[in-house]
């Protein structure tokens, strides 16, 4: 028996959570429920008191119930706090933190682990506000389902709909379960670099590349999920640090390799930064002028250390140290030479022809000295969980 804490949120879809209370209580689980108001144009306090035989709470003023059980208490009990439907304003205000009503003052006073299943318009669910504002829930460790596509209650076609009930029951089930597990990587130290890095030319130009972090910042962020701590090297990226992870923020190859050799030891390291092989020799100290005064206009370059190979050669070297490698030909031939020539335990290939670092979903090549094993077109959260589970296995 888990104790739930049900969010219902306004909507259609709200009538699902009735569904949804039903499951949960056939399971054996407790369910208590808190509405909306916009929640209650839709269903009413008194059917999912019915269902989950118990109290339905709606609002902040409801003094009797602060004797009984103030608002903190009542977020805590809970072994989960699920939103079901969660509404593109109710993600909004979970995302800035605002507390205006009953259900935002507990999802932002609990200290257990909140599920959010969304349900909204195709339009709003892309908007960029939401998909910025499930990014944000995401990095603060809130699971946020995807919705369901399909045909929408306001005739339009898309994703947005609430996931069926038995999938959020699931999703549900799955989360109690790895709350419940004890964290495989506790006790464990993982090192990632991550994101491009700037070569200064002068002081106002640098040579980069096209690395978004994104895979990096997940990989970093799955890794914390599982216990282990993490040190996250970062090139110059506007990404939120992963919740849980130590960041330290660099510029240059050279400030990288030094970042990663003073986090060390470790007892593995995953590198994903797209680290520029070369660097302008002797950057101008002043900006280059077009007619070459300042400085020389003829670039001369000198080469960066290899961060993975002088970690997986050094004395120092983790346990287990994982390369990436964006190829656009090749690629497994490739990265099975790269594996080689680095000294790295597993090189991860992706595939970045006819498409750019950064994109959502890519299919990846895991070569190891067993052999080679694929992932296809997985999001990069999902590249990012399963990679985890794996270190988690292989450091076991
Ligand atoms: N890497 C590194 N330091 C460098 C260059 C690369 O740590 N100076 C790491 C990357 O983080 C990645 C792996 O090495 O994990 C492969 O990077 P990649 O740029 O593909 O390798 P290169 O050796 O530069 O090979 P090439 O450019 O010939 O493909």
């Amino acid at each position: 028996m888990k104790r739930i804490l049900l969010i219902v949120g306004g909507g259609i879809a709200a009538y699902k959570a009735c569904e949804l209370v039903r499951l949960l209580r056939k399971a054996g689980h407790r369910v208590r429920c808190v509405l909306t108001e916009s929640g209650a144009h839709f269903v009413t306090p008194m059917t999912l008191a019915a269902l989950s035989e118990d109290k339905v709470y709606t609002t902040l003023w409801d003094l009797k119930d602060e004797a009984e059980m103030g608002h903190i208490q009542l977020s805590r009990e809970a072994d989960l706090v699920v939103v079901a439907p969660a509404t593109a304003d109710l993600l909004a205000r979970m995302a800035a933190g605002i507390a205006d009503d009953l259900a935002t003052t507990l999802l932002l006073a609990t200290d257990k682990p909140v599920l959010a299943a969304p349900a909204m318009n195709v339009r709003m669910w892309q908007h960029a506000a939401t998909r910025r504002n499930v990014a944000q829930l995401r990095a603060d460790g809130v699971t946020v389902l995807e919705p369901d596509e399909g045909a929408m209650a306001c005739g339009e076609y898309g994703p947005g709909r609430l996931p069926e009930p038995p999938a959020i029951f699931a999703a549900i089930e799955a989360a109690l379960a790895a709350r419940d597990a004890p964290a495989p990587l506790a006790g464990k130290h993982v090192l990632i670099t991550a994101g491009p890095t700037h070569e200064p030319i002068d002081p106002v130009r640098y040579i980069a590349n096209r690395s978004s972090g994104k895979q990096g910042f997940a990989i970093a962020g799955a890794l914390a999920r599982l216990g282990a701590r993490v040190t996250l090297v970062a090139g110059p990226v506007a990404l939120p640090t992963p919740l849980g992870v130590t960041r330290v923020d660099v510029e240059t190859a050279r400030e990288m390799a030094a970042a990663v050799d003073a986090a060390l030891p470790a007892d593995a390291a995953v590198m994903v930064a797209a680290v520029a092989d070369w660097r302008a020799k002797g950057a101008a100290p002043q900006k280059i002028k077009k007619d070459g005064s300042g400085g020389t206009p003829t670039l001369r370059l000198a080469e960066n250390p290899d961060i993975l190979a002088t970690l997986a050669k050094g004395d120092h070297r983790p346990r287990l140290v994982i390369g990436f490698a964006a190829e656009t030909e090749q690629v497994i031939d490739h990265a099975t030479a790269k594996r080689a020539r680095k000294g790295a335990d597993w090189i991860v290939a992706n595939d970045v022809s006819g498409d750019v670092m950064g994109g959502d979903a890519n299919t990846i090549h895991i070569v190891t000295a067993d052999g080679v094993e694929s992932w296809e077109k997985l999001p990069k959260d999902a590249v990012a969980d399963r990679l985890a589970t794996r270190i988690a296995d292989a450091l076991d």
